[in-house]
């Protein structure tokens, strides 16, 4: 008696691809990073920071700074952060922001995001950032690797190894750990009541199952991308945090299925991008909560009529129980109700999967795509 042993297959725990087990370790990967940092009160607790408190009330500036996806994950925090600590925010890419010469004074925190903890752009911009004087916080997945070391502070992630190139479940986790910071930060300052802290807290404890949620309807996703898989060209809109969300969907498409794709902010579309839109374009949408905020919702459902009605198709990521998109969804991809500024969690697992999918679609290495690496350590 033999049995077939495949110890790579056996790491990938039965799925096709690491990417895939990692987009399945995405509830698991949230719900590590909020593991812990809460005390027997509910109230935040990251004394692992080990910055001291005063600095931490008297900053007043943020500047993120992180390459690829990691990038997107400080755009997504930006307007949580903004949000719930009056703090400005700003989002840099490292390599941009190590050649120009940013103002930074001990008041600023600079927040260096990596998975790795080894990306040479964003360590070089670390030192460039801490020669300044600047305080600098590493969000990093990698323990006792360079960037935290070379940095004042660190908030780990706690995703696991994440090992296909194209970074998935440490995406989640770093803006789950963006959310704490800001969530923390709000706390110390007081810009937010407690019981709304412990209220959103709540909400963020509730993801790992809403994703869960997302991953059980994968079925649907993959049957369009599998039928999607000729097509040239695919362009994404979202507003608000839904815009980081579309960049990380098209960033995702390039990287594993090499095929062209943009993001926009969705209100850009008339300055230029809908020149674009011609019979039968895909355009995905990331409609926002219909139960949000201003006017979120109606304009970014105006911005899918626009586009059908030049010949788009639309493939709309929407939340349970929004109707009004119905009429304007070519194709509709559901996620459960989650606020506003949480909704990145969800919104952007159906376009990972899409990504997989099309990809293993067109017979391409989902888990080692040319000309990338995991890590790049060279600048
Ligand atoms: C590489 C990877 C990307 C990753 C980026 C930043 O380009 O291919 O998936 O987002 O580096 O990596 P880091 O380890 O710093 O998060």
């Amino acid at each position: 008696f033999t049995v077939d042993w495949d110890a790579s297959a056996a790491v990938k725990g039965g799925f096709d691809s690491f990417m895939d087990k990692e987009i399945h370790d995405q509830p698991k990967a949230v719900a590590d990073t909020l593991l812990g940092r809460t005390d027997a009160s509910g109230d935040l607790m990251l004394d692992e920071l080990r910055i001291p408190e005063t600095v931490l009330r008297s900053i007043d500036k943020i500047i993120v700074i992180a390459c690829g996806t990691a990038a997107y994950s400080g755009h997504v925090a930006k307007y949580a952060i903004e949000h719930w600590c009056r703090i400005p925010v700003e989002v840099e890419l490292a390599h941009e922001f190590r050649y120009r010469d940013p103002i930074l004074t001990p008041r600023t925190l600079v927040v260096a995001i990596s998975q790795s903890g080894e990306t040479m752009d964003t360590l070089m911009a670390v030192r460039h950032a801490r020669e300044q004087g600047a305080y600098v916080l590493a969000i990093v997945n990698t323990h006792g690797s360079t960037i935290p070391r070379e940095s004042d502070a660190v908030l780990y992630t706690h995703a696991g190894p994440e090992v296909a190139v194209a970074s998935t479940k440490a995406f989640l986790a770093q803006i789950t750990a963006c959310y704490l910071l800001g969530l923390y930060l709000a706390q110390l300052r007081g810009t937010k009541f407690a019981d709304e802290i412990q209220e959103t807290l709540q909400e963020l404890q509730a993801l790992p199952d809403k994703i869960q949620s997302v991953l059980d309807d994968e079925a649907a996703v993959r049957e369009v991308a599998q039928a999607m898989k000729d097509e040239p060209s695919f362009l994404f809109l979202g507003r608000h945090v839904g815009y980081p969300v579309a960049l990380e969907g098209a960033l995702k498409l390039k990287e594993i299925a090499y095929i062209h794709a943009e993001g926009f902010a969705a209100g850009e579309l008339k300055h230029g991008p809908i020149a674009l839109i011609d019979t039968g374009q895909p355009v995905f949408v990331i409609a926002p909560s219909p139960r949000g905020r201003d006017q979120l919702h109606s304009k970014v459902v105006s911005n899918i009529q626009e586009v059908r009605a030049r010949g788009a198709r639309t493939l709309v990521i929407a939340e349970e129980g929004d109707e009004a998109v119905v009429p304007y969804a070519d194709i509709l991809f559901r996620v459960p109700q989650t606020p506003t500024l949480l909704s990145p969690l969800v919104a952007v697992v159906p376009l990972q999967i899409f990504a997989s999918e099309l990809a293993k679609a067109k017979g391409l290495d989902v888990d080692q795509p040319r000309n990338l690496a995991k890590s790049v350590t060279v600048e």
